[in-house]
């Protein structure tokens, strides 16, 4: 535990002598990326390059951070996100958030593509996160807790903050463009589920499934940020549509509703 105190200081150390002081943090899910082409002034640093990163190893990501300016803000983005799935453990999955915090970021903006279980959700949506199951039953903060992140026992009630929700939705609609809402399961992947897994997912309340974004959340929130969180619906889930599921298209579906996610994520940053 003294180790990952240590690590996140060094890193955050090392990132402060390449980057200003970032406000916001952005995480960029599978085919969502190009987001950081709304960064003016950027600066980049590959994950390889930062003590004590991960290294991704999943297509559709590149794998480094983008810090600079969105209307008017500091952000700081995460061009690519460590998945339980690729192997690693819930700590390095949760690294960046971690140092982001200790970056001084209060505000973290995370994006995932997710898979569409509510009936009324087609691909290509955007759905706002108002809650989500962990269907994994494991905890990034699982083991010693060092008060100096958070507490032992850190509060989940609004583990999407409210304010942050509001502020999307008031985005939204001034852009007139539909913003669905939902409960996001996380499942660990890497095979995508099966029809009876998103049928019994649909019973507990969960209106979209993917396999990312809740470890974050959880650390997030011990550390006292305040989060939003946003799913592009790249597919009907496994047995509601026609379809067998596939990656590339899942990306593909993506990378097709981009522009719109850009728009809606750029108007709420210059609304915070
Ligand atoms: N299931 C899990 N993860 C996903 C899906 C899905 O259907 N689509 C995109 N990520």
């Amino acid at each position: 535990m003294e180790q990952l105190l240590t690590k996140i200081k060094e890193t955050s150390t090392y990132l402060l002598q390449c980057l200003n002081h970032p406000q916001i943090g952005l995480v960029l899910g599978s085919g969502l990326g190009d987001l950081v082409e709304q960064i003016r002034e950027p600066m980049t640093v590959a994950y390889h390059e930062i003590p004590h990163f991960p290294v991704t190893t999943v297509e559709g990501h590149s794998g480094r951070l983008v810090a600079g300016i969105i209307e008017g803000k500091k952000v700081l983005a995460m061009q690519g996100r460590f998945h339980y799935y690729e192997g690693y453990s819930l700590e390095e999955v949760t690294f960046p958030i971690r140092v982001m915090r200790e970056l001084g970021i209060k505000t973290l903006i995370i994006t995932n593509a997710a898979g569409g279980i509510n009936a009324c959700f087609q691909p290509g949506d955007i759905m706002l996160i108002t809650d989500h199951i962990n269907f994994l039953g494991l905890n990034p903060l699982r083991g010693p807790n060092h008060v100096e992140l958070g507490p032992r026992f850190p509060d989940m009630t609004e583990a999407y903050s409210p304010e942050l929700q509001a502020i999307a939705r008031q985005t939204a609609a001034r852009l007139g463009m539909t913003l669905r809402e939902g409960i996001y399961a996380w499942v660990s992947g890497p095979s995508y589920e099966t029809p009876a897994e998103v049928k019994l997912l649909g019973l507990l309340g969960a209106d979209a499934v993917g396999m990312s974004t809740v470890p974050e959340v959880i650390v997030a929130n011990h550390g006292g940020m305040q989060v939003l969180g946003l799913s592009c619906i790249t597919n009907v889930a496994a047995g509601l549509g026609h379809a067998r599921l596939d990656h590339e298209d899942v990306v593909a579906t993506a990378e097709k509703g981009k522009g719109e996610f850009q728009k809606l994520i750029s108007g709420i940053i210059g609304a915070l």
